[in-house]
């Protein structure tokens, strides 16, 4: 039995294939369409997605998709009455409304299927729905209690739920206009970083600010009992003036969401650009802790609540790595899970597992244990990549790539590492990842000067052999979709510089052997050159989606300033 999994039309489009509980293939439209975020039809991750398992639509038994855009249909009408929106509003709203229903007609006419021929039943899963079957389904938990946090989704911000084998059930709803998301992007905005998906720049300033400013946010965002919250809406325009989350064929935009009593209460907002100032940082730091308060509040509620003692996590909210790494320390929970894709794209996954397991009744078969899901390329296509633009190149066994690049990270080269199948997720997990020495502290300046250009207040990731977490690490709970950050041990931040953030952190990939022997291998062979089991591991782009054939990686190679690039066997240095 074949489900597909879309999301369309929001943010980070993807789509996804699983059969009989197995999943064959996911991957975001972005990585395709070279478009940040790209919002649409996600035409050529279905594509790509059909091809991996060799089959065409008319072989598709179910389709899921992670819009219900008749779920909470008298909230919406309701709160429309009450707030009298612009007739454009409206016209914008029930055109993708209209769009969303019709997934069958798009479908057929965007993969040249005869609409007669297509016989796949069509399920529309509500988006938070999607977030934590997205979560749970394919975690390795049998009973867990379930969080999706983001901006919205199907007019909730906001749901907590409880997954127990093949069913999950939604416990408590927060919706609109009341959304966490919402706050952090609202702020994001005012600190001049406008671009959709900037809120991650912000968890990385924050740790050069104190939270000065926590108390005025906490009177911003109320916390109510059970586990609720409130916003005080004068700080916001989104309800009054309609935010809208929803594009078609482009990279997502927002509109401003802060009030210009936001302004009054922490100033005139950053341009884009301009210095950061430590008002700024102070802002960042605050928003952070007010962020990492609501959750707990959300999360401890939760934990007792259920009685649960592992804990599922999706929603653009649950790729706020520094509160991830925080809940085993301070929550009752002893485990936790977040797949790799936790924003949006992540939605196809959920809406696929959610019509297999809910709708169907299926018994649970897979387990996430790893981000490669996506396209895979053979030697002649890098070959005829690597020729295009007349490279030199040397061939090596692929069990002998490993030590020769370590070598090359050891001496100071930084190495473009493309291998295997990519990742799923915004996360590069070492096979479109561009690796360094953690050790040298100016690696950070260098890499900025020379390839990622990114704000220098931005850190560097490790990746860590995932037997060697607990050395360098305060805590060694794994993580291979690097989607927490731990405290570095004291004693050994001054080992790696390059990846220990301001604060003494890192945002970890902890890396198993069987997750990903050859990039295990990697590391295991810098290790035995140099004595430290980690390398920086940056995601293998220069201001665009991460690359995915290996044309975008050779060409983002030769753009910019790496010494070498490992595709697959192929190994080319660049001269001096
Ligand atoms: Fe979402």
């Amino acid at each position: 039995m074949y489900i597909l999994g879309i999301n369309a039309y929001h943010a980070g489009s993807s789509a996804c294939l699983i059969q009989d509980g197995r999943l064959i293939a996911a991957a975001e439209e972005e990585r395709f369409r070279r478009v940040k975020y790209w919002a649409g039809f996600p035409v050529e991750a279905l594509r790509y997605c059909l091809a991996e398992a060799a089959i065409r639509l008319n072989d598709v038994d179910h389709v899921g998709i992670s819009r219900n855009p008749s779920a909470n249909l008298h909230k919406k009408v309701l709160f429309a009455l009450r707030r009298r929106p612009s007739v454009h509003l409206i016209r914008q709203r029930l055109a993708n409304m209209a769009a969303v229903r019709d997934v069958r007609k798009e479908l057929c006419a965007q993969l040249g299927t005869d609409p007669h021929a297509f016989r796949a039943e069509l399920h529309h899963v509500e988006h938070h729905r999607a977030h934590m079957a997205s979560a749970f389904f394919v975690s390795p938990f049998a009973e867990a209690a379930l969080l999706s946090v983001d901006g919205f989704g199907d007019f909730v911000s906001t749901m907590t739920g409880l997954g127990s084998g093949n069913r999950l059930q939604v416990l408590d709803t927060v919706n609109y206009p009341h959304s966490l998301g919402i706050v952090y992007t609202a702020v994001t905005q005012w600190l001049g970083f406008v671009n959709f998906g900037d809120e991650g720049k912000v968890q990385g300033l924050a740790a050069y600010g104190k939270p000065k400013y926590l108390e005025a946010l906490r009177r911003i965002v109320r916390l109510k009992p059970r586990g609720r919250f409130e916003l005080d809406l004068d700080y916001f325009v989104h309800w009054a003036e309609g935010v809208d989350m929803t594009w078609e064929g482009t990279s997502p935009r927002l509109g401003r969401i802060y009030s210009r009593k936001f302004i009054e209460k922490f100033g005139p907002p950053r341009h884009p650009g301009a210095d950061i100032t430590p008002h700024h940082a102070n802002v960042a730091a605050s928003l952070q802790a007010c962020l990492e308060e609501a959750e707990f509040h959300i999360v401890r509620h939760l934990q007792a609540a259920t009685g649960r003692t592992a804990l599922c996590m999706a929603g653009g909210v649950a790729l706020n790595s520094t509160f991830n790494g925080k809940v085993l320390l301070e929550t009752a929970f002893q485990d936790i899970f977040i797949q790799p894709a936790a924003g949006d794209a992540g939605t196809a996954l959920g809406a696929a597992y959610y019509v297999y397991h809910q709708v169907l009744g299926q018994p649970r078969a897979f387990v996430m244990n790893d981000a490669y899901t996506g396209p895979c390329f053979r030697n002649g296509t890098v070959e005829s990549a690597l020729g295009r633009r007349n490279l030199a190149y040397r061939t090596h066994a692929l069990e002998e790539m490993p030590a020769l690049v370590a070598r090359l990270l050891a001496e100071g080269k930084i190495v473009g590492w493309f291998q295997g199948a990519m990742e799923w997720g915004p996360r590069a997990l070492g096979n479109r990842s561009i690796l360094a020495d953690p050790r040298r502290g100016e690696m950070k300046e260098i890499l900025n000067a020379r390839i990622k250009h990114r704000e220098t207040f931005r850190p560097f990731a490790p990746s860590v052999l995932a037997e060697s977490t607990g050395e360098y690490f305060e805590q060694s709970y794994p993580d291979p979709f690097m989607l927490k950050v731990y405290n570095v041990r004291e004693n050994r931040r001054a080992q790696i510089p390059a990846v220990t953030h301001v604060d003494g952190t890192g945002r970890l990939q902890t890396v198993a052997r069987e997750q990903n022997p050859l990039y295990w291998q990697l590391i295991r062979e810098f290790a035995e050159r140099t004595g430290v089991p980690v390398v920086l591991n940056t995601s293998f782009n220069e201001n665009e989606p991460i690359v995915c054939r290996p044309e975008e990686a050779v060409e983002c190679f030769l753009r910019t300033r790496m010494d070498a690039l490992a595709i697959g066997e192929y190994l080319v240095e660049k001269e001096g």
